[in-house]
C-alpha cells in the first residue's frame, strides 16, 4: 500500500467531499480500488459493487444496473455527500464462452457476443444509469478501465479480435459519453484507463515473461494517482497507468 497521497488538480473529484462508488470490486484490480480509497479517504465514502455485492450488479442484467443504481443513489443520499467518483474495473478476455481468437480462424459468434456484453453493453448501461448520479456541479470522475490492445492505431500484434474491438468500442462510447457529461458540468472528466498487465485473473494465463507484472494493489494505487492528477482538461483521454495518453 502506499501513503494517501495530495492531490495535483485542484480539480479532482476528490478534492474536497464526496462519495465514490467502484463497479467491478470483486475483481483483482477493483477489490484493490475498494481497498485503496477507504485507506485513502474513509471506508464510508466509497461503495464496491459487483456480482457478489448487496445489491448485486450483473452487466447483463440491466435490471440489476437500475436497482443498484438506485440504491447508490440512496446511499449517498443517507451519507450526505454528493457522489462525486464512478470507477468502472470489470471486463472479460476468457471463460466458459471461449478463449481470445488467435487466428481468424477462431472466430466464433458465442465469444463475440459475451465479450461484447461485458466489455462494452455493460459498461455503456453503467454510464445510462450512474452517471446522471453523478454531482452536477463541482469536480466529478467517470473512469473506465479499458486496455491498450483495444487502441486500434496500437495494433501491430494481431489475435484477440473480440476483446480488442469490444475495448475498442468502449472507447467510443467512453469518449462519446464525456462529450455529454461536460455539457451537464463543466468540471467532469470522463476517461477511460490502461492498467498495465495486472496480476489478475483475467491476466494470468497470458502474462508472459518480460512483461511487467504488477500486483493489483501496486496498480491500483498508481492508477488512483493518475486519477487524482486528472481534471477536465483531461476529459475524453485514454490514459495508462504512467498518466499518458495511448493512441485510440
Ligand atoms: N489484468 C490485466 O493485466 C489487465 C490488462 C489490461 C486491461 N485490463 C482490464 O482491467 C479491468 C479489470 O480486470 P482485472 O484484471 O481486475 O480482472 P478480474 O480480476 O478477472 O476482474 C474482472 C471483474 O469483472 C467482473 N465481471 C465479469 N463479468 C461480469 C458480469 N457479467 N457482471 C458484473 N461483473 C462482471 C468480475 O466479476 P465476478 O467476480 O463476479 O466474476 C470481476 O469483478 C478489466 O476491464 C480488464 O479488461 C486488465
Amino acid at each position: 500500500m502506499t501513503e494517501p497521497t495530495s492531490s495535483t488538480s485542484t480539480n479532482n473529484a476528490w478534492a474536497a467531499d464526496g462519495l465514490t462508488v467502484v463497479i467491478g470490486a470483486s475483481g483483482g484490480l477493483g477489490a484493490a480500488w475498494v481497498r485503496e480509497l477507504g485507506l485513502r479517504h474513509g471506508a464510508q465514502r466509497v461503495l464496491g459493487l459487483s456480482r457478489q455485492s448487496q445489491p448485486p450488479l450483473d452487466l447483463t442484467d440491466e435490471a440489476t444496473i437500475a436497482a443498484a443504481a438506485q440504491c447508490t443513489a440512496q446511499w449517498a443520499q443517507a451519507q450526505g455527500q454528493p457522489l462525486r467518483a464512478l470507477l468502472l474495473a470489470t471486463g472479460f478476455l476468457y471463460g466458459p464462452q471461449g478463449q481470445p481468437e488467435r487466428s481468424f480462424t477462431q472466430l466464433d459468434p458465442g465469444y463475440l457476443a459475451h465479450v461484447f456484453a461485458i466489455n462494452t453493453i455493460g459498461p455503456a448501461l453503467v454510464l445510462k444509469h450512474f452517471l446522471p448520479l453523478l454531482a452536477n456541479q463541482g469536480p466529478v470522475l467517470a473512469a473506465l478501465v479499458s486496455a491498450k490492445v483495444g487502441s486500434i492505431g496500437d495494433n501491430a500484434l494481431g489475435g484477440w479480435y473480440g476483446y480488442r474491438a469490444s475495448k475498442a468500442a468502449l472507447n467510443q462510447i467512453v469518449k462519446t459519453a464525456s462529450i455529454e457529461l461536460a455539457r451537464r458540468n463543466r468540471q467532469a472528466t470522463c476517461l477511460a484507463l490502461h492498467p498495465g498487465t495486472v496480476d489478475t485473473a483475467l491476466s494470468q494465463p497470458f502474462a508472459k515473461t518480460g512483461l511487467q507484472v504488477r500486483p493489483a494493489d501496486v496498480a491500483a494505487a498508481e492508477l488512483l494517482d493518475v486519477l487524482e492528477a486528472c481534471g477536465p482538461d483531461k476529459n475524453g483521454a485514454f490514459l495508462d497507468w504512467k498518466g499518458e495518453g495511448v493512441v485510440w
